[in-house]
């Protein structure tokens, strides 16, 4: 065999991973391969491989005789779109695609090299977590990369795909990327898989219950979303890193669009009920706001109570993050404070504007949401919001009562383009509840106790539930007509484009975790 030969048989050897018989497996599990994924992912011809060659270097249970070039792992650099990134794919017909040192080193030499070179990092994880043969070493790559994963954050962009059952380190690593996809029936993250779990704890479960993305992406919140299968997976990728800037030095990319920015939404003028006690579908707005009414929602099935996710004004890619009236009339509890305060650092570290629409009855009270921590998990979202400092643009479109005006991006902590419609509403809490605590001992002295509370709540509106004594004040810029909201959101963007804010000097801040 000449060298050329040599060279081609090594490289054939490396494609086939754990031998046809897997990758057949694999199929028949709905699982694409590990190449077969970077194939769909990778724009056409631009993946260039790193390590193919690499092997593991452990002699022990037997492993001397599984020694299978690329160790489990394919890596290396590619285009999506046309702009660059590096990644990463595990190879489940390898060991169950479990982490050897080699196969840590591989993920942590395209890490260096994304930091390096300032691009997204992808994670196509499908992996048992640490080589359990391995011992400490396996452990030890987990830790290497687990540190990169952390310094890389806020630096580029890191998003993960979980298309296998991943446990151990193949989930404690996605965990501190900034997004995670996961596939319906099969995709599962757990710290250890269910028979595990049954030694250890006696409990039975499946895979499904203790770990799958209906788990994850409506329960636990560890999923930003769950798609039907792995090419609907991809696409969703694309479409993320769409919106992304390459690392924390670049804007996001801007369009052209031909959604015109003056479009007038009149649809949007009746969408608020005569009833302030009704729900709307705060989508809508959006929808009706946005370049071609194109919507990436994030944890669309997590805490719907709030709604986050990307759009384009004009062609600027904005962090839209939004009440939503339609579930728990939009009340800010546990769930909804983490997970928008999650996504607005993430905006906020990639120079990605904050559009923000609210109708917010407050925080949710009651003993349920302080024995989860309310307070501690309320201040996460006032936290991000007072910190960020890309553009924020805020719209108040019914209520912002109580403290959930003051952190819904208002005037005081920093909002750059405070608007309210007409229909806003903008108080310490609801009429009602008003006129029952503060003028309680009047209402009381009232022969007729129902006319004397009605007349008060009549006061009290007139007096607050309106945008006026805020505008008065400026702490609204202005009070606008529903239809003309997309047009006030691109001029603002349009004018914030080179914003420049700053926080004082310090090593991090201390956020309420
Ligand atoms: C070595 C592993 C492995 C591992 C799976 N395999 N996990 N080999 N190390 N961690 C091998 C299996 O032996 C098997 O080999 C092949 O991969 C496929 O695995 P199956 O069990 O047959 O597949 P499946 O039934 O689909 O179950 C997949 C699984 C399960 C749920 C991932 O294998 C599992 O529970 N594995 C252990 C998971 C775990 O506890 N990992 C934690 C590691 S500690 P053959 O030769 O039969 O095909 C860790 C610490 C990091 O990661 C630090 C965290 C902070």
């Amino acid at each position: 065999m000449n060298k050329l030969q040599t060279l081609r048989q090594k490289k054939e050897e490396a494609q086939l991973g754990g031998g046809k018989d897997k990758i057949e497996a694999q199929h028949k599990k709905g699982k694409l391969s590990a190449r077969e994924r970077i194939e769909r992912l990778i724009d056409n011809g631009t993946f260039e491989e790193i390590g193919m060659l690499v092997t593991h270097r452990s002699n022990d249970f037997g492993l001397e005789n599984q020694k299978i070039p690329g160790d489990g792992v394919v890596t290396g650099f590619g285009k999506i779109n046309g702009r660059d990134v590096v990644i990463f794919s595990q190879d489940f017909s390898v060991l169950g695609g479990s982490l050897s040192e080699a196969h840590a080193e591989k993920i942590c030499k395209i890490m260096d090299m994304a930091m390096k070179a300032g691009v997204p990092i992808i994670g196509l994880n499908d992996s048992g977590g640490a080589r359990i043969q391995e011992g400490v070493v396996s452990l030890g790559g987990y830790a290497d990369i687990f540190l990169r994963n952390t310094l890389a954050s806020g630096v580029v962009p890191q998003i993960s795909a979980i298309l296998g059952p991943c446990a151990g380190g193949a989930v404690y690593s996605p965990a501190i990327t900034d997004f995670i996809f996961m596939v319906k029936k099969t995709s599962y993250m757990f710290v250890t898989g269910p028979n595990v779990v049954k030694t250890v704890t006696r409990e039975e479960v499946t895979s499904e219950e203790l770990g799958g993305a209906s788990t994850h992406s409506k329960l636990s919140g560890v999923a930003h979303v769950a798609s039907e299968n792995e090419e609907e997976c991809f696409a969703d990728i694309k479409k993320l890193l769409s919106f992304l800037p390459q690392n924390n030095s670049e804007k996001p990319p801007k369009v052209v669009t031909k959604d015109p920015v003056n479009r007038q939404e009149e649809k949007l003028e009746k969408i608020i009920p005569e009833n302030p006690a009704r729900p709307y579908d705060m989508k809508e707005i959006i929808f009706g706001c946005a370049d071609h009414a194109e919507f990436f929602e994030v944890h669309k099935e997590f805490a719907k109570n709030i709604i986050v996710g990307f759009a384009r004004f004009g062609g600027y890619a904005a962090g839209v993050i939004a009440n939503q009236p339609k579930y728990l009339a939009g009340v800010l509890d546990n769930d909804a404070s983490i997970k928008a305060a999650r996504f607005i650092r993430f905006c906020d570290a990639f120079n990605i504007p904050l559009l923000t629409f609210v109708d917010v009855p407050g925080f949710m009270p009651g003993t349920e949401q302080e024995k989860h921590g309310i307070i501690r998990n309320g201040a996460k979202l006032l936290f991000a919001y007072c910190e960020a400092t890309v553009p924020k643009i805020t719209i108040i479109t019914r209520k912002a009562y109580g403290g959930a005006y003051d952190v819904m991006s208002s005037k005081h902590i920093r909002g750059d383009m405070n608007f309210a419609w007409p229909s806003a509403e903008i108080a310490v809490m609801g009429p009602h509840g008003a006129a029952e605590i503060f003028l309680k001992k009047e209402i009381d002295k009232a022969k007729d106790k129902e006319k004397a509370l009605a007349e008060k709540v009549k006061e009290y509106t007139e007096k607050f539930a309106n945008p006026y004594a805020a505008a008065e004040r400026g702490y609204i810029d202005d009070v606008i007509e529903p239809g003309e909201t997309r047009l006030r959101i691109v001029r603002a963007l349009e004018m914030l484009e080179h914003k420049v804010d700053t926080n004082p000097k310090k090593k991090h801040g201390n956020i309420p975790l």
